[in-house]
């Protein structure tokens, strides 16, 4: 497994970042700066610290360790997973130019990229990102960048970044990766191709649902960009936020081990049982993307979803039943979850728009956590019965 600038293997980075020297009498763990000023050196705007800047001393610890995981030269922590898109676009972009962008990616992301940046004159092309052809055909001279999610919500495909990452470095465009489904643990894009990593940290780098916080990270110069895209459009971290956030971090890999593990068991039971139609989930050799998902992650992630044979009055049923599941959206925390696409990410579409991208009415999001395997099953069977 490459290392990219780690010292330590994956368990011990986010544990304890970089080397750690603790003299005696000092905490082992940082404490919060909960103050949004700090005394500055007379004569100079040198070693100004803000909060807004993204200087505090919480935020800098945590994107250092951030860093380190992703195997990127820097990184910067920001308000939430939609402030890390945005200023990632902001920083890459200018009007007149043109992004390429998978029509598979999040609602929020899919609305910024589409209504946001037309508004500042950005075009966006969005392409069926199984089709390989597609994104060379709708490659044109102001392109910039091509954005891309991978896997996918809340489908849970897995791209290959083979073909697209041919393109971007034969054509000198960016390839931006939306992280957020992997984890570090179980994917890092850098090692395939990616120029931009960005992640919604409200998902598993915390783990806990208790932070929203986002993410992006790349070179030293582009993170610095971003920087100054987050000061001006205030879309920096509070200090506790970046504490939870690098509290959260220090389990990252046991969990998203348990939350793979748990997440394998779910789906092979689901897919023995008469109620589900389809169970989506990459770890299935029957999966379209099993292969890919097994040559370049280190595990199938904790994200399944099934398609229930009755339909949307199935589904319905089922969320009213469960209950160790909790019905609820968002994901990659250490309680399971269960919501619907159609009422949460995917509710601006009609149900035969949201049937043509692989959501219809029926369909089951699972963000599985870290409970025992047995009761999720257990909480599943009497919610499906
Ligand atoms: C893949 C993906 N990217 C980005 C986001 C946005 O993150 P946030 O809610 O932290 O703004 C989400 C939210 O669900 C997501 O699932």
């Amino acid at each position: 497994m490459a290392r990219g600038n780690r010292e330590y293997g994956l368990a011990t980075t986010v544990l304890h970042g970089g080397r750690i020297s603790t003299s005696p009498g000092s905490p082992v763990v940082k404490p919060i700066f909960q103050s949004v000023i700090f005394g500055q050196e007379t004569g100079t705007a040198n070693g100004l610290v803000y909060p807004r800047y993204g200087n505090n001393p919480n935020a800098e610890s945590v994107q250092s360790r951030l860093a380190l995981l992703e195997g990127a030269e820097a990184a910067l922590v920001l308000a939430s997973g939609m402030g890390a898109t945005a200023c990632a676009m902001l920083a890459l972009l200018r009007p007149g130019d043109h992004l390429v962008a998978s029509s598979w990616v999040y609602g929020g992301t899919r609305t910024l990229l589409e209504s946001e940046l037309a508004l500042m004159g950005i075009d966006v092309t969005f392409v069926d990102p199984m089709e390989t052809r597609g994104w060379r055909k709708a490659l044109r001279k102001k392109t910039r960048a091509i954005f891309l999610e991978t896997p996918v919500n809340p489908t849970c495909r897995v791209l290959d970044l083979r073909p697209v990452r041919f393109l971007t470095e034969s054509n000198g465009l960016a390839l931006v990766v939306d992280s957020t489904f992997a984890s570090p643990i179980n994917f890092r894009p850098f090692e395939h191709g990616a120029d931009v990593v960005i992640h919604s940290a409200t998902k598993y780098l915390n783990g806990h649902h208790d932070v929203l916080a986002g993410a992006v990270l790349g070179t030293a110069q582009y993170i610095e960009e971003v920087r100054q895209k987050m000061i001006l459009w205030g879309q920096a971290p509070d200090p506790f936020a970046c504490w939870l956030l690098e509290r959260g971090l220090k389990t990252l890999s046991v969990r998203v081990e348990r939350q793979n593990s748990n997440a394998m068991r779910v789906a092979e039971w689901c897919a023995t049982r008469k109620e589900v139609r389809l169970v989506h989930y990459p770890g299935l050799e029957t999966h379209p993307d099993h292969e890919i998902a097994l040559s370049t992650h280190q595990g199938f992630g904790g994200m399944l979803a099934i398609e229930l044979a009755g339909g949307a009055r199935a589904a319905e049923k089922l969320l009213r039943r469960l209950s160790l599941i909790t019905h609820a959206p968002s994901l990659g925390g250490v309680e399971s979850l269960a919501s619907e696409p159609r009422f949460t990410s995917h509710t601006h579409l009609s149900a035969a728009e949201r049937a043509a991208i692989g959501i219809p009415d029926g369909f089951v999001r699972l963000s599985i956590g870290i409970e025992d395997s047995a009761d999720l099953i257990a909480d599943l069977e009497q919610g499906l019965r």
